[in-house]
């Protein structure tokens, strides 16, 4: 990849008046598109070298030898004006993404381990809308670590522990649920669901239940064989559902090592905690202290011995640590969850793991509907309707679905299309702003073909993809003449399609899917005012325009696969 800052630096540095490094720091780029496509600025030289700014620019663009990426370098009230030759940036970007395809702007792998947690539910209950987000963001950015060179291990840290299991088999054994090989195998995580319910209402008339509850539990982890035989069916009929839903997503992981995993790694855990004297009883309860971190205690076990989500976190981490040696590892969990990961990640210090400082909580916002009344709130819908992820994502592939049949009623596959595109849609809506931002959803901006949506980037790559199917061709170098890109439109879609290595680095960098999918925006405004403005089909120029054409599809493709959106090529 050519770095036109690199080769500033390079020239300016032989002038001795800054250093590459020095260079590579100031160098801006220019609002007005007359000034250039870099600005370094010369007022840090003025005192050294005792002359005025203006004079020192005017002296070095003398100096300077340019390159031949570079066409000019103009001197401007103390700022050195550097502009790219067109022809240059025409002919190495385009040879650069013809030889390297989907993977033009990806890093070679640098033989490091990023562990992403992610998506991580509870087993028992259906996917609700907002595991949505936990389950894109976790997913995007396990795609953009594997372009940024990490060998990258996706993991589904399922929550398939607790007491919640204890209420689930209260309430089937309550309700005679059967114990035939064949009823456990057809249940359902709606049946389920519907038996968490039930228990939360028969507990609040008779709170006995709860305390069964939590025996049931205890008894479970002590292994009693009928518990364990239910527990396995309930996992079962959750994964079952769990995987329709991340395959219709293409979402997938390398491992499902839930919470129940950790089970008899526990006591380990539990034993160093103690011979590092971190263990305190307080309150019946064993806890590790963290007042010192201003932190309230991290609790460990509870007096009945049963242990609790942090301890399984403990054990988790330093099960990971052990088989895969991470340099990072991600927990793509809500903003809710904060106070927890500070608290395991600083147990973890305190036990003399100095690897704690790669623990990384990455947080996000919940999502917001409006209620009637038209306040936005969380978890709400309008008019009572169902909030499950499935339902959403059916109801977002039917809105798409009649569009088509209106558009485009001939459409094959379309229902299949409709469904992608819908989950796109509602994939770019979660992206689209910075992670920790609540996610304002509402049907109409999220599948609007206009604005920041996904529908919009798609219908960029589907235009794209009709142009070069329309010309039956398949770009070669000998056929391009890369003078003919040198005007305007062409230009900036050029400088927009140079800067896919820097945005997918931008996100791997701040953990921000946000950042690709504004430049999945910006690389589809330059491809539509390309379109619109230089005809590419049955042009003199067409075998040129369309290898940009061609390229800018490209790399769109590969931008909407690391958001998770699908690149759709008709719609
Ligand atoms: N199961 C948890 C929940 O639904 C999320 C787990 C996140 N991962 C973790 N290692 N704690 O809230």
């Amino acid at each position: 990849m050519i770095s036109f800052e690199h080769s500033i630096a390079t020239a300016v540095a032989k002038t001795d008046a800054f250093s590459e490094t020095e260079v590579l720091q100031l160098l801006s780029i220019p609002q007005e598109t007359t000034h250039g496509n870099f600005s370094l600025p010369c007022f840090a030289l003025a005192k050294k070298m005792r002359k005025a700014p203006k004079l020192i620019a005017e002296e070095l663009a003398t100096q300077i030898q340019l390159p031949k990426e570079l066409s000019k370098v103009e001197p401007v009230n103390g700022y050195l004006n550097f502009f790219i030759d067109r022809s240059f940036l025409a002919s190495s970007v385009l040879t650069e993404i013809q030889e390297e395809g989907l993977l033009y702007g990806h890093a070679k792998p640098n033989g490091k381990t990023v562990i992403i947690d992610f998506s991580s539910p509870n087993i028992g209950k259906e996917l609700a809308f907002h595991h949505l987000r936990s389950t894109m963001i976790g997913n995007s950015l396990s795609r953009i670590y594997k372009a940024s060179g990490y060998h990258v291990e996706r993991i589904n840290h399922l929550g398939d522990w607790g007491t919640a299991f204890g209420k689930l088999i209260v309430m089937y054994l309550r309700d005679g649920g059967s114990l035939e090989e064949e009823a456990l195998e057809a249940l359902t995580v709606k049946e389920l669901n519907i038996l968490y319910s039930a228990f939360s209402k028969a507990s609040l008339e008779n709170p006995e239940l709860e305390n069964e509850a939590r025996v049931v539990f205890t008894k479970l982890e002590e292994g009693d064989s009928l518990y364990r035989k239910l527990w396995t069916a309930f996992k079962k009929a959750t994964l079952k559902e769990l995987n329709r839903i991340y395959k219709m997503m293409d979402v997938s992981f390398d491992h499902y090592t839930g919470e129940s995993f950790f089970e008899d790694r526990i006591p380990a855990v539990l034993e160093e905690l103690r011979e590092k004297e971190l263990l305190v009883k307080s309150q019946e309860l064993d806890v590790v202290m963290l007042d010192e971190f201003d932190l309230p205690p991290c609790l460990i076990r509870k007096s009945d011995g049963s242990t609790l989500y942090a301890t399984r976190d403990l054990a988790a981490a330093l099960y990971r640590k052990k088989e895969f040696n991470f340099t990072k590892c991600l927990y793509v969990v809500d903003l809710g969850q904060s106070l927890h990961f500070k608290q395991v990640f600083h147990v973890l210090k305190k036990m003399g793991y100095d690897w704690h400082k790669n623990m990384h909580h990455i947080p996000f916002g919940v999502i917001l509907q409006q209620t009637e009344e038209g306040k936005w709130e969380k978890g709400k819908t309008r008019s009572g309707k169902s909030n499950l992820l499935r339902d959403v994502i059916e109801a977002a592939g039917n809105k798409i679905l009649a569009f088509i049949d209106e558009k485009n009623p001939d459409l094959e596959n379309k229902k299949e299309i409709a469904t992608q595109i819908g989950i796109s849609a509602l994939t770019f809506n979660d992206l689209k702003n910075r992670r920790t931002i609540d996610v304002k959803f509402d049907w109409d901006s999220a599948l609007s073909f206009d604005g920041a949506t996904g529908p919009y980037v798609q219908n960029a790559h589907v235009r794209l993809c009709s142009i070069m199917r329309k010309a039956n061709y398949t770009a070669k170098i000998s056929d391009a003449d890369w003078g003919i890109l040198t005007n305007d439109a062409a230009y900036e879609l050029l400088k927009v399609l140079q800067r896919k290595s820097a945005n997918i680095q931008k996100a791997c960098e701040t953990d921000e899917p946000s950042a690709l999918a504004q430049y999945a925006l910006e690389i589809a405004e330059a491809a539509h005012r390309f379109i619109h403005q230089d005809r590419v089909l049955g042009s003199p120029e067409e075998k040129s325009r369309l290898f940009l054409v061609q390229s800018t599809q490209v790399v769109l493709e590969n931008v909407l696969t690391l958001l998770g959106l699908f690149p759709i090529r008709q719609m």
